[in-house]
């Protein structure tokens, strides 16, 4: 929530009397502090990467400390990969909606946070995802990535149910042979396939790239997100290595060249659409690549394993429920998935919007702030200056116990009925309220939709085929790691 000041000058002393416009909440000043210039950052990455609690930890720990959900600290990386890590940070559900709003916020170069990675990534071009709404790109790019997404849409479940067909095919492989199966491994190679044959058309396993389409985007981004990831290498090495400097971009070029010859061939179509739209064609190109392989490729890479996970824990029970669901209203549509089946899945949507509240697979957005403005938690409004970083931490935000009952808890009926469904403008992973849908003047996820849809046809999928299931779970730096122990063959 968010107001421009009234009295923003105001003196300490006034400000103790003074109350944010909008809701009349006490003005307080945001607490925390930045510490000595390169000192104070070192000491914050250190302690958001290797400090006790991880990275919610290191959130948690500043907002008792301070006890305020809107707090001052740097965010990784620092030293010497950006120019100014010191953040406002926004922790709650009232506050952090001020990133969406683009009249109030600036979202140039923010796609990653306070760094970008180099243009030499990514053919030379801003990508969409780094460009501000009010730069002329931005529209014609977001039609471009809408009209990706919806030009072949007849052909998404029927693609989707192929290609994880065969993806648990050869999960039940692996157990009759080993006794386990990497659901993560099998999910890379299915979601780029999926992704190309349904969007594009083309399978990339039939082209030059093989099978290693994956294992190429996955050091792609890795030499992208670098900065902020946390590999598990000693700590020193690491912290050199990763969240110090830059991994050289000419490193990757070979692989990344073999991605953009694929693209240019594949989305020939596409390509055509954008020129129409008054996109030169290369730049088409790589930024189809990016929509693909980062946004759709990575986001599916954290999210399905995030689903496979939280419902593996949640436990037979549930298991059965879905099934349930699932099993009868494909039989009440002749048998078919379909847009209307998936309609009368009320449970399965449930489950999907809970997962993307519970772990939201983007945890982190920015936005610089336009001017002078208030910003406001539950309980106070906090002045914030024109040109200072806006930062929210999505999960603190998903997980506030001033919005969601139980709010550290997978509960599969969350977003059941008229309750629930009042509680969806507070579901925020597409960068805005689920409620809403991404147009061309904000940066709400282009994907929105889509994401959505494939992840209620994963559940489809897995409980058409099984009654129930067993995972282990470990860490990996994007996500969970999850291998599943056991599939239990649907008997009804
Ligand atoms: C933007 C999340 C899948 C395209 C975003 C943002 C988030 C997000 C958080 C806002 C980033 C920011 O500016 O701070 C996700 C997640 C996905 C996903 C979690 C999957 C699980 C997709 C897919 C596409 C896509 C499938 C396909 C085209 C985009 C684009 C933007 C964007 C183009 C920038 C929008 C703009 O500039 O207006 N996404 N995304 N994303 N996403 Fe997604």
């Amino acid at each position: 929530c968010v107001r421009r000041p009234t009295r923003a000058a105001a003196s300490a002393t006034d400000r103790q009397e003074m109350v944010s416009p909008k809701r009349r909440l006490p003005l307080r000043k945001v607490p925390g502090d930045y510490g000595l210039p390169v000192m104070g950052a070192l000491r914050d990455r250190y302690e958001y990467f290797y400090g006790p609690g991880g990275r919610d930890g290191f959130f948690a720990a500043r907002v008792r400390a301070h006890r305020s959900t809107v707090v001052r600290f740097n965010m990784p990386p620092g030293p010497f990969v950006a120019r100014d890590p010191r953040v406002v940070a926004l922790l709650d559900a009232a506050s952090f909606p001020v990133l969406f709003d683009t009249s109030l916020v600036d979202k140039t170069d923010l796609f990653t946070g306070t760094f970008m990675p180099s243009t030499d990534l990514t053919g030379g071009y801003r990508v969409l995802s780094y460009l501000d709404p009010a730069e002329p790109n931005h529209a014609p790019l977001k039609t471009l990535l809408f009209y990706l997404l919806s030009h072949r849409r007849q052909h998404v479940i029927t693609t989707f149910r192929d290609v994880y067909g065969d993806l648990f095919g050869l999960m039940e492989n692996d157990l009759t042979r080993v006794g386990k199966a990497d659901f993560g491994q099998h999910n890379d190679d299915a979601a780029f396939g999926f992704l190309c044959q349904a969007l594009l058309g083309r399978d990339p396993a039939k082209s030059a790239l093989g099978r290693e389409g994956p294992k190429l985007i996955t050091k792609w981004v890795l030499f992208q997100l670098s900065p902020l990831l946390n590999l598990g290498l000693p700590t020193l090495v690491e912290d050199l290595l990763l969240h110090s400097i830059r991994l050289p971009p000419a490193l990757v070029k070979k692989d990344y060249d073999r991605l953009a010859d694929f693209f240019r061939d594949a989305a020939k179509t596409v390509v055509d659409e954008g020129e129409r739209l008054g996109i030169a064609r290369e730049e088409a190109v790589h930024n189809i690549l990016f929509a693909l392989c980062f946004n759709s490729f990575g986001g599916m890479k954290i999210l399905f394993p995030t689903l496979v996970k939280w419902l593996g824990r949640a436990g037979a029970r549930v298991h059965g429920r879905l099934a349930t669901e699932v099993r009868a209203a494909v039989r009440d549509n002749s048998d078919e998935v379909t847009m209307k089946a998936l309609a009368e899945m009320p449970l399965v949507k449930s489950a999907v919007y809970e997962a993307l509240r519970i772990e939201p697979p983007v945890a982190m957005q920015y936005g610089r702030a336009k001017h002078d403005m208030v910003v406001e938690s539950h309980d106070y409004g906090y002045e914030v200056r024109e040109g200072e970083m806006l930062f929210g931490y999505q999960p603190m935000a998903t997980k506030d116990a001033r919005v969601f009952t139980r709010p550290e808890e997978y509960l599969l009926d969350r977003f059941l009925g008229e309750d629930g469904a009042r509680l969806l403008r507070h579901v925020v992973w597409s960068n805005g309220p689920e409620t809403a849908a991404p147009t061309l003047h904000d940066k709400q996820c282009a994907g929105k939709d889509f994401v959505v849809l494939v992840a209620r046809l994963l559940l489809v999928e897995l409980f058409l085929r099984y009654d129930s299931f067993d995972i282990q779970v470990g860490n990996s730096a994007l996500g969970s790691s999850v291998t599943v122990t056991s599939l239990k063959k649907a008997t009804f």
